[in-house]
């Protein structure tokens, strides 16, 4: 991974992003530019990153907000920062915009919402148009000291799976993957997904995929590909305040396993995620 870029607001930061004015819901087009002039006005350094990809196109950077500031004043300002770079759009029917991760035990622990180790994966792999930005905003991290996510570089694996694929052809290499209903603003269903692609998302990987699926040959590829992945990995065990904002199409995302107090995890960890579409013309 490239270096990781923080971010540090101060109480006058966050308090010129508060005064910016509050925004709920989907963006529409209209409102948009205002919006991303009033934040660069109020926070100039942060013009580098205004548009509908700014932040897909840095990767992945952390924002720090002040920790002892209220929870509405952290969501507000992640709020307007988030929509400052990316066209932010509820895809899940049902979920607000900043969807709480949940945390429980009854789920399949390697699966979203499970306390065990989730596999890293793309968002909404099975999708023509996977969500193009994501947000993680840490309110209360996990009280057991575990749950840091983990982010990948698909650059970074792609140029291992150049260098050490010897002989192997990764090239033909699909699955099956994941449901597809509630979904809004992410394309269509594809019943098969091509690991690789000239196109971004030029890695649609998820280590949630039924190995069952496979031929001999084709696990002992897909086994491959995930240990260059995981090999690729960086931890970022976020705090509260942190938001962390990166390219759903570019880094790879999982988490760590919640630590063995897990069972307190289920009412305290509380980090919050939202995401940005691909963006029209006329948002940008
Ligand atoms: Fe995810």
């Amino acid at each position: 991974m490239k270096p990781l870029l923080w971010l540090d607001f101060d109480d006058d930061e966050v308090d010129a992003l508060l005064a910016v004015g509050p925004v709920s819901g989907a963006d529409g087009h209209g409102e948009l530019g205002a919006l991303r002039e009033r934040v660069c006005r109020a926070v100039p350094r942060l013009s580098r990153f205004a548009g509908c990809g700014g932040w897909a196109a840095r990767r992945l950077t952390v924002i720090r907000m002040p920790a002892e500031r209220a929870d509405e004043h952290l969501e507000r300002c992640a709020d307007v920062v988030f929509r400052l770079g990316a066209h932010a759009h509820p895809v899940v029917d049902g979920w607000p915009f900043w969807h709480r991760i949940p945390v429980d035990p009854d789920r399949p622990a390697n699966r979203y919402g499970g306390v065990g180790y989730n596999d890293i994966h793309l968002d909404m792999v099975n999708c023509t148009l996977p969500p193009r930005v994501i947000a993680f905003l840490c309110l209360e991290p996990d009280p057991g000291g575990g749950g840091e996510s983990l982010f990948v570089d698909v650059e970074d694996v792609l140029a291992e799976l150049s260098a050490g694929a010897s002989g192997r052809d990764l090239s033909g290499l699909s699955y099956a993957e994941g449901r597809f209903s509630g979904y809004s603003a992410v394309g269509e269903a594809m019943a098969r997904i091509p690991l690789l692609s000239d196109a971004e998302p030029r890695l649609r990987f998820t280590g949630k995929a039924d190995r069952g699926q496979f031929s001999a040959a084709e696990r002992e590829s897909f086994a491959f590909v995930e240990s260059t992945v995981n090999a690729c990995a960086d931890a970022v065990l976020l705090q509260r305040g942190q938001l962390a904002v990166f390219s759903n199409l570019t880094v790879l995302h999982g988490r760590r396993a919640l630590g063995t107090r897990s069972e307190h995890s289920v009412g305290t960890r509380r980090v919050l995620q939202a995401y940005g579409i691909q963006c029209q013309k006329q948002s940008s």
